[in-house]
């Protein structure tokens, strides 16, 4: 079972309300989007690890604490994802970015991997998978599992905006407490009859990337 945290900080909050509200078009949702993503960031990378070196300030010498370079990796789910990496980025300029691309079976209606690219390293690193929405969980299931075939990070963050208590439930049931941590700014009420969080904001890929000024 892994670990669930709600980011209740009332700048996520401000940001988020703007973000569900029907009038807000994509420009300012992305930006939204990559401001609350920033400040999620904070609190995830809360426990990164930190090298001590050896500097010297104006006045003296001393040892002093830096994130080193090889933490942490950062893996959109595409295409939503995607909106979540700039934010973190600014916050970590030097995390290495992966990325996981799923596509829905017509027949099935089931997420498939197409794509699965990430750092070499990934199993020394921390890892933030990224998708706005966590819904049913299965596309985060899908994305996690392709990431696990490739190595085991030390630890996995989640990091989305919304989240169902079905997705929360999914996530948690498959994958380790231990090793897996799921972060958001609201756990909403539930999934209408298309699969989409309500209230929620609609669909984050169209609000990112759609035409919708
Ligand atoms: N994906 C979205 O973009 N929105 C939802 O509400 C659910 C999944």
């Amino acid at each position: 079972m892994s670990t669930v945290h709600v980011i209740d900080h009332p700048m996520i909050q401000h940001k988020l309300t703007i973000m569900r509200e029907q009038e807000t078009g994509s420009k300012d949702f992305r930006e939204l989007l990559k401001e609350i993503s920033l400040l999620m960031g904070y609190e995830i990378t809360r426990d990164i690890p930190l090298d001590d070196f050896e500097i010297e300030t104006p006045i003296c010498r001393m040892t002093a604490k830096k994130v080193s370079g090889r933490k942490l990796a950062i893996v959109p789910i595409l295409r939503a994802g995607l909106g979540m990496v700039e934010g973190l980025l600014t916050l970590v300029p030097v995390a290495k970015v992966g990325h996981i691309g799923l596509y829905r079976d017509e027949k099935t209606h089931t997420p498939v991997v197409y794509y699965c690219k990430l750092p070499e390293d990934i199993n020394q690193r921390m890892v933030i998978v990224t998708d706005p929405m966590l819904a049913t969980g299965i596309s985060m299931e899908m994305g996690m599992k392709a990431l696990l075939t490739k190595g085991t990070p030390k630890h996995i963050h989640v990091a989305c905006v919304l989240a169902s208590p079905e997705g929360i439930e999914h996530v948690k049931k498959t994958f380790p407490e231990d090793k897996t941590t799921i972060w958001c700014a609201s756990i909403d009420e539930g999934l209408n009859e298309h699969k989409y969080i309500i209230p929620g904001f609609g669909d984050a890929g169209d609000l990112c990337y759609g035409s919708k000024l």
